[in-house]
């Protein structure tokens, strides 16, 4: 098994008005090539912080970020480090550019790293999308002229368009009514499996992590509090938060069913 991500001693501390937060402390972890990560944790707990700091968004106070054993900018990354990891965001359409069409989004990318003639682009990004389960004929519409499930779909096109080596999902699904989540789950675990891609996947919910990771970190106020396989964490928590958060999702799910 060959190491993918690797994350060693991350802090990131922010300062507002004065009074500083430590976001994320001391976070280390490692992702194996093809693995998926869920992070799981309760609202504030930094599982955004980190994603940031993954994808380069945000730069951490201390720590050191591999990618496939070579390290990333902690500063500002060049074209190609930010290629080889893609972001798929909460909000569709906060993270579309309204004034852009789904092609001109999906090329966007292309335009950048220049890894698709220019005279090939509107057929590949047809085929992207027919890859993610849409008409090419969406090619041409605006974010606002589609609904929230195929803005989700133009996203990932969008990431796995420049050939990603990871892709970062924060809360991906969790704006999406049940049965679309059901369907961009199952279109993320396609690619996964197509593309070997591997994930970290940030969500609140339990049973997505069931569907769709292989191991499960917990975050608690910053720091990583447990780390293992979906199946032995959920069934034997070793920490006491673990079991406070599995058993909150358990009385949700009786509450509803
Ligand atoms: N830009 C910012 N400036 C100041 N504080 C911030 C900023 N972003 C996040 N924080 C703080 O950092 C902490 C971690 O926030 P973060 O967004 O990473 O949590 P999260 O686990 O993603 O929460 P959620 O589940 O609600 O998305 C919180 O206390 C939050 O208030
Ligand atoms: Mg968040």
């Amino acid at each position: 098994m060959t190491t993918l991500l690797s994350v060693d001693g991350l802090d990131l501390s922010y300062t507002r008005a004065g009074r500083t937060t430590r976001a994320v402390r001391d976070v280390s972890f490692e992702v194996a090539a093809g693995e998926v990560l869920a992070v799981v944790g309760e609202s504030g707990s930094g599982k955004s912080s980190l994603a940031k700091c993954i994808v380069g968004l945000a730069q951490p106070d201390r720590g050191a970020i591999e990618l496939a054993g070579a390290p990333l900018g902690r500063r500002r990354r060049s074209k190609e480090e930010r290629r080889r990891v893609q972001m798929v965001f909460q909000d569709p359409r906060s993270a579309l550019d309204p004034r852009m069409t789904v092609f001109s989004l999906i090329d966007e990318g292309w335009r950048t790293h220049r890894s698709i003639a220019p005279t090939d682009r509107r057929a590949a990004a047809g085929a992207l999308l027919e890859s993610v389960g849409l008409d090419p004929l969406l090619l041409d519409r605006r974010p606002s002229q589609i609904s929230g499930g195929q803005a989700q779909r133009v996203s990932i096109a969008r990431a796995l368009a420049v050939e990603p080596e990871l892709l970062v999902c924060d809360e991906a699904v969790s704006a999406l009514d049940v049965s679309v989540q059901t369907q961009v789950l199952a279109l993320l675990a396609e690619i996964r499996t197509r593309l070997k891609l591997t994930m970290v996947f940030i969500t609140h919910d339990l049973g997505v992590v069931r569907r769709i990771a292989d191991r499960v970190a917990v975050m608690y106020l910053g720091e990583i509090v447990e780390i293992g396989p979906v199946d032995e964490v959920f069934a034997a928590p070793e920490q006491e938060y673990t079991r406070t958060l599995l058993s909150a999702a358990l009385d949700l799910a009786t509450d509803w069913n």
